[in-house]
């Protein structure tokens, strides 16, 4: 693994993310609530471009007739089918078993780095 050094930490504010290509992956690194997290921009369903989609948030389990929404900025919905998934943990809220590419994120002396 080589940590790769991509940008400066301010460049991606919360709640925004931002692409970088490393080693011939398309990879998106998200600001959720401070935190970064890296994922493979590719969808395990079928392939999409999965960091093209919104960053959402989503319905909560609840009772019958009940929805409540949350995860607000945590979530990031496939723009092919609306698979979504949990940016943090990289599983899918659709499929359980499906679960997203992460890398490390290094965050240090004010610079991002992606362990690749
Ligand atoms: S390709 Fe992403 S949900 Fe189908």
């Amino acid at each position: 693994m080589t940590v790769h050094y991509v940008d400066e930490a301010g460049q991606i504010p919360e709640g925004q993310h931002r692409m970088y290509e490393i080693d011939g992956k398309s990879i998106g690194v998200y600001n959720v609530k401070g935190e970064y997290y890296a994922i493979l921009n590719y969808c395990p369903h079928q392939g999409a471009q999965l960091c093209k989609g919104p960053v959402c948030g989503t319905t909560l389990l609840s009772p019958v007739y009940e929805y409540e929404y949350g995860k607000q900025g945590e979530i990031v919905r496939c723009p092919w089918h609306g698979w979504e998934f949990d940016i943090r943990t990289g599983k899918s809220l659709v499929e359980g078993k499906s679960r997203l590419r992460r890398y490390a994120v290094i965050h240090e002396n004010g610079k991002i780095g992606i362990e690749v």
